[in-house]
């Protein structure tokens, strides 16, 4: 167990939120409420659940678990919170040597050799293998601070140099660290990287934890090599830079999101503090709720190539559902008008201008006009409310009123649609989907879903059985789809890490609803294998039956249409799987 866990789990967070809020017990069991400390409040909307471990607000919204509590109330990071419990209970904070299980041992070893690696690559830039890379450096403009700062290094080409400095190590270590790797013929090892420029990446709390290595020439590929996932680098909670931009990012209340390296470098050298990127992965909920933790805005600045467009595209969707504020800039200037990335930006026309650039970025929606006006025919009128339709989705997630009608107009008169035809699709919208409040909404759950999370959480015989019977289809319309879907991907035996396993994947929203599913009173103990079994067979087989009337209804439209089209053939075989799914309704309520 990782001392995370082991901290959470020897210390009860009612115990600690009862510290500073007046917990009142609720129920039989161990649910407890009390009046907010994160909003003011006259009655209590906040309860604390002792057996899942969690709190809730629900006149604010805030949630989270005995962490996140301590680091929102107190002020504190994530470091700093654990270690301020672990003061307080009295539990000893491992040393890096003195972790207790293998697991714990390991990574402390990858630390090191992370650590010992990083140096070794600075040490090969600075030497004579290094020149050819000071060179590249240097015609690419990123001075001897620079290199210094972000820790940039060189690996040798001869792939001898960290297998002799790892020798230490056990084979497991080595072939763990995804530093080295295992000869395929004869015995031992060779390193990874090979005559690359060294990208240091670091965890939050400023440990290098892998590297990304860039080829020096265009024939090299791929261009970048990047370390692949071990116990102490997982990519998708990882942002590059993240620990040297924190503060910048508090300061400031941005964040500057690139795609690349070398961006982060050049924005940096713009004299821009608050840049992060996310290494090569197309951006995930984890890495937009690290962002999240430090600042409410963030401006967008991808490559304007279409792959750097496109992933901007799925950017502002992640962003928007955390409830941040979005703005987007794209950089022209190049030759001949064309469009240029932030480095090449801040290459050509300096820090200034690169900062003047980003204080006029625009909100996310010009962006997504744009965007749409690339997509649809925009000489019709067809083709422009289409665009406009297109676009509503993000319009409508403008938390403020006014503001939101504001926008409505603009994007009408911008994409030259009629306002009044406009509003009409607006508010049709609006009505079958109420837009995001300021204050968080409370979705309601319907039971059935409820019901269906609560076996999931506690059989693991309806995971296995039940869930892969229940088709995404079936969950299209469900309010807790997300909730649903990371039940698909829990592969933990032991029951008492599901819950936390599927909190894990869930954005925020999604993580606020399965709370508000589970925080009811009768839900508390979890449900009895037996009846979680029986239960949730019901609720599939509602969605089968639901999912074969929704066929048959579609099978009886379309024979008509085939019919009055003319077309014969295609009617009797859509008219001969009619008849098939009537006998098997019939056959089924019998
Ligand atoms: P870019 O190709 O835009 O790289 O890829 P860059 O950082 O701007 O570098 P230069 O300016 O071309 O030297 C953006 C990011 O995508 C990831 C890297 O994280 C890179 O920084 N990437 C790119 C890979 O992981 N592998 C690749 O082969 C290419
Ligand atoms: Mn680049």
């Amino acid at each position: 167990m990782d001392f995370v866990e082991q901290l959470k789990s020897s210390i009860d967070i009612v115990k600690v939120i009862g510290e500073y809020v007046r917990l009142e017990r609720k129920g039989a069991t161990g649910r407890y409420s009390g009046l907010c400390p994160f909003h003011q409040e006259k009655t209590p909307s906040f309860s604390v659940h002792q057996q899942r471990q969690f709190y809730k607000c629900f006149g604010c919204g805030a949630s989270g678990d005995l962490l996140k509590f301590v680091m929102e109330h107190d002020g504190l990071t994530f470091p700093e919170a654990l270690r301020s419990l672990a003061e307080r209970f009295g539990i000893p904070m491992p040393q890096r040597n003195e972790y207790s299980d293998a697991d714990s041992r390991l990574r402390a070893a990858l630390f090191e050799m992370h650590e010992a690696a990083a140096d070794v690559f600075r040490e090969n830039l600075r030497g004579p293998i290094g020149t050819e890379a000071r060179a590249y450096l240097d015609r690419r403009g990123i001075t001897a601070e620079l290199i210094d700062v972000f820790g940039l290094g060189f690996s040798d080409p001869s792939g001898q140099s960290l297998v002799r400095r790892f020798s230490k190590y056990s084979a497991e270590q080595l072939e763990q660290s995804g530093l080295v790797r295992k000869r395929n013929e004869g015995t031992g090892h060779f390193d990874s990287f090979r005559g690359r420029l060294m990208f240091p990446i670091h965890n939050e709390s400023g440990k290098v934890i892998g590297f990304g290595g860039r080829a020096m020439r265009d024939e090299d590929q791929p261009k970048y090599l990047n370390s692949p996932e071990t116990p102490i680098y997982k990519k998708t909670t990882v942002l590059y830079n993240l620990h040297r931009a924190r503060d910048g990012m508090r300061k400031g209340g941005r964040t500057v999101l690139v795609e690349g390296y070398m961006d982060v470098i050049g924005v940096y050298a713009a004299g821009v503090r608050e840049v992060v990127a996310s290494c090569g992965t197309a951006l995930t909920n984890a890495q937009v709720r690290a962002m999240h933790r430090h600042a409410d805005a963030v401006i967008l600045n991808f490559d304007p190539d279409n792959a750097g467009q496109n992933a901007a595209e799925g950017a502002i969707k992640l962003l928007l559902d955390e409830g941040l504020h979005v703005r987007v800039l794209t950089l022209s200037g190049g030759d001949a008008g064309s469009k240029l990335d932030p480095d090449e930006f801040v290459k050509q026309f300096g820090g200034e201008a690169y900062r003047a650039k980003l204080d006029g970025a625009a909100t996310y929606f010009h962006w997504m006009a744009d965007r749409a006006r690339g997509k649809f025919d925009m000489r019709t009128a067809e083709g422009r409310v289409e665009a406009f339709k297109w676009l509503l989705p993000a319009v409508q997630k403008v938390p403020d009123k006014l503001e939101r009608a504001a926008v409505v107009n603009d994007m009408a008169s911008y994409l030259g649609v009629d306002p009044s035809m406009v509003l009409d699709q607006f508010k049709r919208a609006a009505s079958e989907r109420r837009p995001a409040a300021p204050v968080v909404t409370r979705t309601a759950i319907p039971s059935s879903e409820r019901i269906l999370i609560e076996a999931l959480l506690a059989s693991p015989r309806v995971r296995e059985e039940i869930l892969p019977q229940i088709h995404q289809d079936m969950t299209a319309s469900f309010v807790t789809r997300e909730i649903i879907e990371a039940f698909r991907h829990v592969e933990s035996e032991d029951q008492a890490r599901v819950f936390a396993d599927v909190e894990g994947r869930l954005s925020e929203s999604a993580r606020a609803l399965l709370h508000d599913a589970l925080a009811t009173d009768h839900t508390e103990e979890g449900l009895e294998e037996e009846l979680a079994w029986s239960q949730a067979k019901a609720c599939l087989e509602r969605l089968q039956s639901d999912g074969r009337r929704r066929r048959l209804s579609e099978l009886k439209s379309q024979v008509k249409i085939a019919e009055r089209e003319g077309r014969v053939k295609e009617a009797l075989s859509l008219y001969g799987e009619l008849e098939q799914l009537e006998r098997e309704t019939r056959s089924r309520a019998s």
